[in-house]
């Protein structure tokens, strides 16, 4: 086995004068945040450390020990998040034209992907969760009926685990998938530590999926912005490939790669161990918050028919039927105990749960939730307004390539929308690109906290085709 990556960086880059970039030339001496930031080890494709785009050294050594640690035919490394991997992922598997089926709440880069590619969307609405602003499994019987009503779709796309934790039946739903003739791509950007170990579910490779998107970041020991892209045969590897040539940067970062094979390094020498003290502190986390009366922790067996499995690695809390909302709880949780969590909303708030956890980090919270909690009161539940559906006017893409006016929101009914309104969480956009804006929308839209893409500074605005 070669050395890692950081080892090799460490040892080699002092001995040489850097003639190549980048242009601080490893010198901290000009700005002293350069060795804060480790520019020491900062380069980037260089003559012995192998090339992003065509591997054939140290990191197509990491890209094979990927392969093997997840079950994939072959494994690509990424140093753009998933965002690169989804958008290479879904071109990789689609022809301008085709139509692909996916669910409602998937990450706008999905969207993005299906924009890009000139795609023609049809969703999956799972339902949602009461009292906990999420989008519950996709029921093997609502693909089924996607499938019946759209036997020219090409490709699937799903998300597995939601941000929130929630998992679908992946193996049921790839093999309907691929018996209705559809390839599956799983955006699994929050799944990278499933099915590597015990205590934990297993993942998207082994459902058999076409290519599954992971990022490192969010849940392993590995820095923003890193993941992998696995394929499930090495044709669809080579069409993956090409295709990230497209999506990533042509001077990858060695620090994020670095951390990417020092990543893969540790989960196949140690990542038993990891993962068993990982789910020793949710074990723990689980037992100390049995007492929360009030709160309620997600969890399948809260609602069996809605939720198909959850990851353990998420502690997605709700104040449904409480004096306080999602957002107040993180509010508390940041200005009295000193803990950020991931995000919040109306009824719920979510803690995310990682590897560089502990059993003391996860107790802290625990105690900080119990000590909210006793002072919490009962209050009549929120209800939530159900989601409108609108009708597609023409495929997002066409949308977005053609002129565009920002209106008054006031003035946009019947128009046809040209950016994308998404309620976070969970991650729900209200308008696509493409879709007529009927008055039901337009008042979810005014009436809720929203990512919006081109009226981003216009709250009172939206785009319309012109
Ligand atoms: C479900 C989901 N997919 C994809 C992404 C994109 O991942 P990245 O930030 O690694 O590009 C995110 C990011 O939050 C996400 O939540």
């Amino acid at each position: 086995m070669t050395e890692p990556l950081y080892d090799r960086l460490s040892r080699e880059l002092a001995r040489h004068l850097p003639m190549h970039m980048p242009g601080h030339k490893r010198n901290a001496a000009l700005a002293p945040y350069l060795r804060g930031l480790r520019a020491d080890l900062d380069i980037t494709e260089i003559e012995g450390y192998d090339n992003l785009h065509a591997p054939e050294g140290i990191l197509l050594e990491g890209m094979e020990r990927a392969a093997r640690l997840w079950g994939a035919a072959a494994s690509y490394y990424l140093v753009g998040g998933s965002t690169a991997g989804i958008l290479a992922g879904i071109r990789a598997l689609t022809r301008p034209g085709d139509k692909v089926i996916l669910q409602r709440g998937s990450h706008l880069s999905v969207y993005h992907g299906v924009a890009l590619c000139g795609l023609v969307p049809a969703y999956l609405y799972p339902p949602r969760v009461p009292g906990f602003d999420a989008w519950g499994s996709v029921a093997p019987a609502l693909l089924h009926e996607a499938l019946a009503a759209h036997p020219d779709a090409r490709l699937l796309v799903l998300t597995c685990p939601g941000y929130e934790g929630i998992l679908s039946d992946l193996p049921a739903l790839v093999r309907m998938a691929h018996q209705a003739g559809l390839r599956v791509l799983v955006d699994a950007a929050h799944g990278a530590h499933l099915g590597l170990a015990e205590g934990f579910p297993a993942g998207a490779v082994a459902a058999g999926a076409d290519i599954v998107v992971h990022s490192l970041h969010k849940t392993l020991p590995a820095h923003t912005q890193t993941g992998l892209a696995h394929a499930l045969t090495p044709e669809i590897g080579a069409a993956l490939a090409e295709q990230l040539d497209l999506f990533q940067t042509s001077s990858p970062s060695y620090l994020l790669m670095a951390s990417i094979d020092g990543c893969l390094r540790l989960l196949a020498e140690e990542g038993e161990k990891l993962f068993a003290h990982w789910r020793q502190a949710l074990d723990a986390f689980a037992q100390e918050a049995a007492s929360l009366r009030r709160l309620r922790i997600l969890r399948g067996q809260a609602a069996p028919d809605l939720i198909w499995g959850m990851d353990p690695g998420k502690i997605h809390i709700s104040c449904a039927g409480t004096d306080i909302t999602g957002h107040a709880l993180m509010d508390t949780l940041r200005r009295q105990h000193g803990i950020e969590l991931e995000a919040a909303g109306p009824d719920s708030a979510l803690a995310m749960t990682g590897m560089g956890d502990s059993a003391d980090t996860l107790l802290r919270l625990a105690r900080a939730l119990a000590a909210i909690d006793a002072r919490l009161a009962d209050a009549p539940p929120r209800g939530e307004l159900p989601l409108a559906r609108p009708q597609a006017v023409c495929p997002p893409g066409e949308a977005l390539a053609a002129p565009f006016d920002l209106v008054p929101m006031a003035q946009a009914e019947g128009l046809v929308c040209a950016e994308y309104a998404v309620l976070y969480p969970p991650g729900a956009p209200l308008a696509v690109p493409g879709e007529r804006l009927t008055g039901q929308v337009l008042a979810q839209i005014d009436g809720a906290t929203l990512l919006k893409t081109r009226s981003k500074h216009a709250p009172d605005r939206i785009a319309v085709m012109r």
